[in-house]
């Protein structure tokens, strides 16, 4: 999707965006494109009233360029800390062009004024656009970069700000641009904020709290000691750390903000060394119950220095200028920026940072309460269910207010603070763009008729979740039937997995895929992400795309195959899932081989399953799941006195049979009296 060259970087957008990003505005009549979107082939232009007019913005905005001696200025859709969601004030490319897809790179030059982006976003960018702005379909820094050749004369200078750019991704286009003569100049204003001025919104003020003992699986105290004892460890022998992924400062001080959108964390940098703790972050923002537990240990090496966030380029680059001083970074998070302040001789670089991969491991307190939150999770959406399948016949219900009704249940939950995305409620062929988010203006009716897919998650105390699943109120077709068998099949296949300790993700996402392999079918996106404690729902570094870190206990992923029907349906089926330690018949090897177990606890839908299709160890592992889903969602159901939701897990919670051949010759009913006879064990 972006550029090969920065092949991590990419990778981790390219999973990111193809597993959750958003498609607002598809259009599902194709006679309304005609109004909705512009015409800049006509006299005058035809502009639907969605889109923003930019003529003056961007006349200011070339006068800031020309002043700096600038022939282009590229503004990238991130922010400072290169966070998946960003917050209004930093939706810089938005406020320039009026396109708000969460994916895309604006290039202004003197005359022209280009927005790139991938084909998810290009009806979207039509109706959203004046004709000021022509619309590209690449995203790649290479298309990018030859169009900035096209555009801008040899010997001209192309301005960025370098705290919105990666490591990887800056030195691309300085590659590309450096090497035919022209200059490429990292500014210290961002000069669409200049242009922005008083309508920027304004930094956050709310307060930046502290997680209460019970959701913590470990001090700041003790995380700071595990961190300093693995740069001691280190052979290059680094003497600080660089935070700037806001995930994990929030993660190392115990602490979460409401700065950006589905994530709790809060705008903040943390430099990390041997004797001294300092943390970027507005001061003012911090109760004095947090200030206090930051400075108890002072003076000592366990005191926290609270620093100006504005201050964190001019700290790091006076701690660069000591002697024998090496700093570590993760450069996935880390912007060009930041890297410019230091010497490449005084770096230590690994594409994540000790922090980022100390998150990544759960301790058992964290496991438990990220199992806690799933309980509660999964209360929420079966009572979705239950309500779906009594409103969807009464023709009541349409993608947008079924989303808003799921969260509403979520919100009712203990320690819920929201969804941890914005709710994927995808109804027919709406369904088969695996990354749509229904707006009003593609929201359609939930029908008995057509298949539906609710992907979701929330935000809780304890932990972060993300659930998918696919329903059918009607009769689905044969096709349907065994679409949604084998994802199902891959998802259990590759949850039931056993495999040695540290295998890359990467080397085991084939089981996902292959029962439909097998019948030529696929999906075209990841198979899933690793998750936080109430952090980020798409938690870097763990997953299965090639750039992951090895799989190991105690870490979090999502597994979630699916198949898309273009012009039809769509079906992903999701679970969030615990690497444990397997029990094998043998254990020739010192580290025990691991396995899954899924954390998610939500039945999957009754008659989309061809049983037929199902083998034995299938079939045992579904009805070892659900199980476990009655014994754990059931009490808590009756605990709440949800009588009819008890009475829709039990029915949607009973075993298959194993003797699915008989089936077929003697009818279901015979079957699973007979079942229930001779395989007791599957009851129980
Ligand atoms: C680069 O551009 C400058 C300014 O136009 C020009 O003087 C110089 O000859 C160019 N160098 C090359 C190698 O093209
Ligand atoms: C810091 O937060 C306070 C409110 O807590 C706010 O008034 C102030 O403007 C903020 N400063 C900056 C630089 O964001
Ligand atoms: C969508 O429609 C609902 C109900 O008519 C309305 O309350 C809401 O503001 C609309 N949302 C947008 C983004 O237009």
């Amino acid at each position: 999707m972006k550029d090969m060259a920065s092949v991590s970087y990419i990778l981790r957008a390219w999973s990111l965006l193809f597993l959750h990003g958003c498609i607002t505005g598809y259009p599902n009549q194709a006679n309304s494109e005609q109004e909705d979107t512009r015409n800049c082939m006509i006299n005058p232009p035809y502009l639907p009233p969605t889109v923003t007019m930019t003529g003056d913005r961007l006349k200011t905005l070339r006068e800031h360029m020309q002043s700096n001696n600038l022939a282009a200025y590229i503004v990238p859709t991130t922010d400072a800390h290169l966070s998946e969601y960003i917050a209004e004030r930093d939706k810089r490319l938005t406020w320039m062009s009026g396109f708000s897809g969460s994916a895309g790179t604006g290039v202004i030059t003197l005359q022209k004024a280009a927005l790139f982006t991938d084909s998810r976003y290009w009806i979207q960018a039509e109706r959203q656009m004046d004709c000021n702005w022509e619309l590209q379909k690449s995203a790649w820094t290479d298309a990018i970069g030859q169009w900035i050749l096209n555009e801008v004369p040899t010997g001209e200078r192309i301005g960025l700000d370098p705290f919105l750019f990666s490591i990887d991704n800056g030195e691309d286009y300085y590659q590309i641009l450096e090497g035919e003569n022209r200059t490429f100049v990292p500014l210290e204003d961002n000069l669409v904020d200049l242009v922005w001025g008083t309508q920027r919104p304004p930094p956050p003020t709310n307060i930046i709290y502290h997680l209460s003992d019970d959701f913590i699986g470990s001090t700041w105290q003790e995380k700071i000691a595990n961190i300093r004892m693995q740069m001691e460890q280190h052979s290059k022998k680094p003497t600080a750390v660089l935070l700037s992924g806001l995930e994990e400062t929030a993660w190392l001080f115990n602490l979460r903000g409401d700065d950006i959108p589905y994530t709790p964390v809060f705008y903040a940098y943390t430099l990390l060394t041997k004797t001294d703790i300092s943390l970027f972050v507005n001061r003012s923002r911090l109760s004095t119950e947090v200030v206090q537990m930051l400075t108890t240990e002072c003076p000592g090496s366990l005191c926290v220095k609270l620093e100006d966030y504005g201050q964190i380029g001019a700290s790091v680059r006076k701690y660069a200028q000591q002697d024998g001083v090496v700093i570590w970074i993760g450069t996935e998070y880390t912007t060009l920026g930041l890297y410019q302040e230091v010497p490449e001789e005084k770096l230590l670089k690994n594409n994540f940072s000790p922090v980022m991969l100390a998150k990544a491991v759960k301790n058992s307190k964290e496991q438990k309460l990220m199992e806690a939150a799933h309980i509660r999770d999964a209360v929420a959406l079966i009572r979705y269910l239950v309500w779906l399948e009594k409103n969807v016949p009464k023709n009541s219900v349409d993608e947008v207010s079924g989303a808003h009704y799921l969260d509403s249940l979520r919100r009712q939950e203990t320690h819920c603070k929201g969804p941890s995305f914005q709710t994927i409620s995808a109804s027919g062929l709406n369904a088969a763009l695996a990354h749509y988010s229904p707006s009003n203006f593609t929201s359609r009716k939930l029908s008995r008729n057509e298949m539906y897919l609710v992907d979701s998650g929330g935000q809780y105390f304890d932990g972060t979740t993300d659930i998918t699943r696919t329903i059918h109120w009607g009769e689905p077709t044969a096709f349907q039937k065994e679409a949604y068998t084998r994802v199902l099949m891959g998802n259990i296949d590759l949850s039931r997995l056993v495999f040695p300790p540290k295998t890359s993700g990467r080397m085991v996402e084939l089981f996902a895929r292959q029962p439909l392999w097998e019948v030529g079918l696929n999906y075209g996106h990841g198979t899933g992400h690793g998750i936080g404690n109430f952090l980020s729902v798409h938690e870097w570094p763990v997953g299965f795309q090639s750039n992951n870190i090895p799989l190991d206990k105690g870490m979090f992923t999502s597994i979630e195959p699916g198949y898309y029907h273009d012009g039809e349906f769509g079906i992903r089926l999701e679970d969030v899932a615990l690497v444990v330690q397997a029990t094998t018949k043998y254990q020739v090897h010192e580290e025990p081989y691991l396995t899954f177990k899924v954390v998610s606890l939500v039945p999957y839908t009754r008659n989309l399953i061809d049983e037929s299709l199902l083998s034995q160890d299938q079939i045992r592992y579904i009805n070892q799941y659900y199980e476990t889903i009655r014994q754990i969602i059931g009490p808590e159901l009756q605990r709440r006195q949800l009588e009819e939701e008890y009475r829709w897990l039990e029915q949607n919670t009973q075993p298959f049979s194993h003797a699915t051949l008989l089936a077929a010759s003697l009818g279901t009913l015979a079957v699973s009296t007979l079942a229930s006879t001779i395989l007791p064990a599957a009851q129980h």
